[in-house]
């Protein structure tokens, strides 16, 4: 089939280089100039495992191209996939429609023939409807096409794995025809074993919205429990497993941290708390788990408060990890980052590093006391503590005296709980994790 992407981003680049790893003809279109003249230099924007090789083989093969001329991406297509931003309000929280709606007019104007708008984008319930309206006015109704909804649920760092082997593929459509398109289009997923789950149009805009919604609860819960521990005793890796054991309740999501970040799940707690209250519908426990992960977030940062006051001029902090999670170069939401502001803005130098994230940081963070180093070791160089933010595997395995003799202050604060306390305090270091 002939299908192209509106937006090629995070998720458009993945879903559009899978389709035509699955054998689609597919154009992966956006209005950013400088990320698609970087994908036909064979650049790829973002850092996520197996990409690079699934482009290059479908630009090789011819099914796969770049390019920022809309018109003739929705022209030559049969069906158009939207996967554009869907951005946090900064004012009202809410999720930001107007590239959905940029997006939806470019179709409408554009329109040829009749064709599925296949909203891949996460967007609050009743999107669909607005978009039909935006796509109705723009075309004039010369053309007949039908809004589908087909949120994604990939996860950054397995994106390429989770979107040909996903747990699920959800569909939300009304006619018969546009059904039997998207079974056509999925046809070699589910041919692999891979459930398709046909519904109707709220309802698949709602499982979206509700899935992130129950895992950031899952992880604040288990959060909340770590912060028991700490007082009551106990240690959470353990009860992580005894409740994972338990097969109704399962082991995923279910380690103590220092909170959630990323461009989803915050964003998306936030815009599902919202949308309720369009309907007259509070989500309460959402809005505590929203809550409760702000000051998760900032633990790191209340803990050196606590050890050394909220003055920190003359103290330098070591942070390891950028990222919001690893295996992914997106700091978007990141604990990381938050702390590092705090840190400098309570008079604290920052060393910081991460595998992979420190250019995408940098972007976002440039200050003179902010220091990104090129190795991890490198960070601890004459810093006071060491604030681990991101679970890298190569932050679990710690040569302590190496830590020891970098490291001028002997603080470690584990904010993902990846080392252990016995051997981080037999080598003469003051630890705190999450809960252990
Ligand atoms: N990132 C993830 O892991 C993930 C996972 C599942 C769902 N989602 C959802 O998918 C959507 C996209 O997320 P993302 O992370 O890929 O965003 P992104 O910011 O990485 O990419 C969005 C792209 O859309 C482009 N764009 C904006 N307006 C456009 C228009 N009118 N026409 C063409 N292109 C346009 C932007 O230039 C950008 O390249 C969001 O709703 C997000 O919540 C994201």
């Amino acid at each position: 089939m002939r299908l192209s992407f509106l937006g090629t981003g995070y998720v458009g680049l993945v879903s559009g280089a899978c389709m035509a790893e699955i054998g689609h003809e597919v154009i992966c279109a956006d209005v950013d100039k400088e990320k698609i003249a970087k994908l036909k230099k064979g650049i790829i924007p973002i850092y996520e495992i197996g990409l690079e090789e699934v482009v290059e083989r479908n630009v090789k093969e011819g099914r796969l191209s770049f390019t920022t001329d809309l018109k003739a991406a929705i022209q030559e297509s049969e069906v158009v996939f939207m996967a554009v931003g869907t951005p946090e309000d900064p004012v009202t929280g809410e999720a930001d429609l107007k590239y959905v709606f940029s997006a939806a007019e470019a179709f409408g104007k554009h329109l040829n023939g009749y064709k599925l708008f296949i909203d891949k984008s996460t967007v609050p319930v009743g999107t669909a409807e607005k978009v039909t309206r935006v796509i109705k006015e723009a075309s004039k109704e010369k053309h007949s096409f039908e809004v589908v909804s087909n949120p994604e649920f990939l996860r950054e760092g397995a994106a390429v794995k989770d979107f040909l082997n996903p747990d699920r593929i959800v569909v939300g459509a009304t006619s018969d025809k546009a059904k039997k398109i998207m079974e056509q289009l999925y046809r070699p997923i589910v041919r692999s074993g891979r459930p398709l789950m046909l519904t109707d149009v709220r309802s698949a805009e709602i499982i979206k919205y509700a899935a992130n919604a129950f895992l950031a609860m899952k992880i604040t819960f288990i959060n909340e429990v770590a912060n028991f521990c700490e007082v009551a005793g106990g240690n959470v890796k353990e009860i992580s497993k005894g409740l994972g054991y338990d097969s109704r309740i399962g082991s995923r999501f279910l380690y103590a941290g220092i909170g959630y970040g990323g461009s989803c799940f915050p964003k998306d707690v936030k815009a599902f708390i919202k949308t309720g209250h369009e309907f007259q519908s509070h989500f309460r426990l959402l809005e505590i788990v929203d809550e409760v992960n702000m000051s998760q977030r900032l633990r790191p940062f209340v803990k050196l408060c606590e050890l050394w006051g909220e003055n920190m001029k003359g103290k330098t902090v070591a942070v390891w990890g950028l990222a919001f999670k690893p295996r992914t170069d997106d700091v978007r939401e990141a604990a990381a980052l938050m702390n590092i502001s705090e840190f400098l803005d309570a008079g604290a130098k920052v060393r910081a590093f991460d595998p992979v994230a420190m250019e995408t940081a940098a972007r976002t963070l440039t200050e003179k006391k902010l220091m990104y180093t090129k190795k991890a070791v490198d960070a601890l160089k004459g810093a006071d503590a060491l604030v681990i933010c991101t679970e890298w595997d190569e932050f679990r395995v710690v040569d302590y005296t190496n830590l020891k003799k970098h490291l001028k202050g002997n603080i470690i604060f584990d904010g993902r709980n990846v080392l252990e306390r016995s051997e981080a305090e037999a080598a003469g270091f003051e630890y705190y994790g999450v809960g252990v």
